[in-house]
């Protein structure tokens, strides 16, 4: 009797405990990517960035989601519509105009924002430490509810059998035939599924979840030196490839020397662009940045001639794409042959201060642009060996608005990608 209590307690508090992780799971997420994607660029939960810190601003909209949701859809109506503390903020943060997000963001995304920022908590920021430091760590949550889940699953089973052992025993002994119909909640055939269904679950929450240990998506850790793309390839616009011209010549998109730095460097010495500021919105000074490098370069701002490049030391960037030693990747395949964008894998390095992951760099995302992308057939002598796809599309057997993708060209074939 007790045991069976002890069966069901578990067996309950599982699926409470599941569901309740899934209805809320769901939502929250897609307000984080969302957040992310739109506002991230402006906003910050904690600290003013180009639109003040979001925390708590909901109470400060007086609760009111519905004006909130106006004024993320078009934040001109509201100031125009004479709200007041829409013109006070306005006014405050110096007239300069939020997006209107209306033809972006349907509003249930809107909502969902929202709700994230609502939700939003200090104590779940991720902590950032000085040190090159993984500012966003994947997410492990998966991976402990799915062992909580195998866990609660097991013992669950156990003491089905403990008790169905233990049953037959006392019956035995008593020598009574059970005969008595036994309501559904008490039948081992449906418990025994529901116990399956957890072990599924788990299983497959474990999976993920270890598989997502390795990755490292929006890895974004702190550099020896404050170094920004968006000053150098954005403002300044200086080539990808005149810092990683390895993108266009071979596997390695390499990372440049200190003496690529010092071609500008000897005469660049102090910086006076915009006013940077990192991750953490803490204000940084471009110069004392530059002076880093002149440190590492072994170079006296005073005594210029006297530099001799042989002395520099070079910087320890810390690498943020990491793919695992079985994979092969080439870039320039992708770049130079494939003539795909940096940006379609690394996003809008221009616009990054720091840079950070953009792609996943999982199987599937290799694998998916593979079925999707058409390579460059034309003009294209590395191609001249597919001579029967040439003839098909003459011919018109294949269909050229299609195209060839790189799956049809053996892009997803194992041993493509796999040592
Ligand atoms: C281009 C920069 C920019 C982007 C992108 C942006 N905002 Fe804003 N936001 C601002 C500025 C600036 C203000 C301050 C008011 C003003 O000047 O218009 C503001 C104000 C706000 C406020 C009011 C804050 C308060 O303290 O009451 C909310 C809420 C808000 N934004 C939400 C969002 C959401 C949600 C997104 C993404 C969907 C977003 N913003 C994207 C610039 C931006
Ligand atoms: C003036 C030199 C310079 C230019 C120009 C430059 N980069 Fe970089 N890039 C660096 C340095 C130095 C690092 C290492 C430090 C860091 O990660 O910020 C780096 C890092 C990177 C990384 C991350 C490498 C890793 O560790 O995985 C990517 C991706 C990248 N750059 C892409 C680009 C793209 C795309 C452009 C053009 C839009 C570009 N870079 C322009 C110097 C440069
Ligand atoms: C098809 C996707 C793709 C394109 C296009 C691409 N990269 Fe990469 N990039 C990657 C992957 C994947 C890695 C990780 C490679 C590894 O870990 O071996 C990487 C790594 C890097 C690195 C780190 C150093 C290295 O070689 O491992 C830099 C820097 C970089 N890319 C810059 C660039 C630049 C600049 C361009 C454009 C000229 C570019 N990438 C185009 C996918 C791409
Ligand atoms: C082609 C010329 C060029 C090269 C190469 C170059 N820089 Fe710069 N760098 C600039 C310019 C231009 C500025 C902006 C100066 C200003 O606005 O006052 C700058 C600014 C900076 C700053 C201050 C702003 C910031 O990003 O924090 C640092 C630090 C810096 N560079 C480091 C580096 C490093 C490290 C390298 C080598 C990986 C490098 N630079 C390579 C031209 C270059
Ligand atoms: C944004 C699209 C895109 C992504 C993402 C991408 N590729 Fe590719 N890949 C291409 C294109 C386009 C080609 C065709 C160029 C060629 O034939 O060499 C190609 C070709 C290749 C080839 C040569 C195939 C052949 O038959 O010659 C290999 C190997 C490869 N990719 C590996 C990878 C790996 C590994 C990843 C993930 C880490 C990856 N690719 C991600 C677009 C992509
Ligand atoms: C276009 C490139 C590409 C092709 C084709 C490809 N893989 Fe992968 N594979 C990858 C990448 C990238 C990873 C690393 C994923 C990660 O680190 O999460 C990977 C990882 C794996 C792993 C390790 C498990 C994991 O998720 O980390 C296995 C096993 C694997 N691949 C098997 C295969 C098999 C079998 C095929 C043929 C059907 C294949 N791959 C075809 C790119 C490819």
């Amino acid at each position: 009797m007790i045991i069976r209590q002890i069966t069901k307690t578990i067996l309950l508090s599982t699926i409470i405990l599941f569901s309740a992780i899934y209805s809320n799971k769901s939502s929250a997420q897609d307000g984080k990517a969302l957040f992310n994607t739109y506002c991230a660029a402006c906003h910050k939960m904690d600290k003013d960035l180009t639109g003040p810190a979001l925390m708590g601003s909901e109470e400060r909209w007086g609760n009111d989601r519905k004006k909130l949701v106006a004024w993320v859809k078009n934040s001109a109506n509201v100031i125009a519509s004479g709200d007041k503390y829409a013109n006070e903020i306005f006014a405050k943060w110096n007239k300069l105009p939020m997006t209107p997000f209306e033809s972006m963001l349907k509003d249930a995304e809107i909502n969902a924002v929202l709700d994230y920022i609502k939700d939003w908590k200090p104590a779940s920021a991720p902590v950032a430490t000085t040190d090159n430091a993984v500012k966003t760590a994947p997410d492990k949550n998966t991976l402990y509810l799915g062992i909580i889940t195998l866990a609660l699953a097991l013992a669950a089973l156990i003491l089905l059998f403990v008790k169905r052992n233990l049953k037959k025993l006392s019956n035995e002994t008593l020598g009574i035939q059970a005969a008595t119909p036994i309501p559904f909640w008490k039948n081992k055939s449906y418990i025994t599924l529901v116990v399956l269904l957890l072990f599924i679950s788990g299983g497959y929450m474990v999976t993920k979840g270890a598989i997502d240990l390795g990755r490292n998506k929006d890895y974004q850790p702190v550099q020896p030196i404050f170094y920004s793309h968006k000053v150098h390839a954005g403002v300044n616009q200086i080539s990808c490839l005149y810092c990683h011209g390895g993108a266009e010549k071979g596997k390695h998109a390499n990372i440049p020397s200190v003496n690529v730095c010092m071609n500008c460097h000897k005469s660049i010495t102090e910086y006076s662009g915009e006013q940077l500021y990192d991750g953490n919105g803490k204000k940084v000074d471009g110069t004392a940045e530059i002076k880093k490098l002149h440190k590492y370069a072994g170079f006296d701002v005073n005594n210029a001639n006297a530099w001799n490049p042989n002395d520099a030391k070079q910087i320890e960037w810390v690498k943020i794409h990491n793919l695992p030693d079985h994979v092969y990747f080439n870039h320039n395949q992708h770049v130079e042959v494939g003539k795909v964008q940096c940006q379609t894998c690394h996003g809008d390095i221009p616009k990054m201060d720091e840079v950070k992951q953009f792609s996943d760099l999982s199987m599937g995302w290799c694998v998916n642009c593979h079925r999707e992308t058409k390579v460059q057939f034309k003009d294209n002598g590395f191609y001249s060996i597919y001579e029967k796809y040439h003839k098909e599309l003459k011919n018109g057997k294949l269909d050229s608005t299609k195209g060839i993708t790189v799956e049809k060209i053996g892009g997803t074939e194992c041993q493509k990608c796999h040592y």
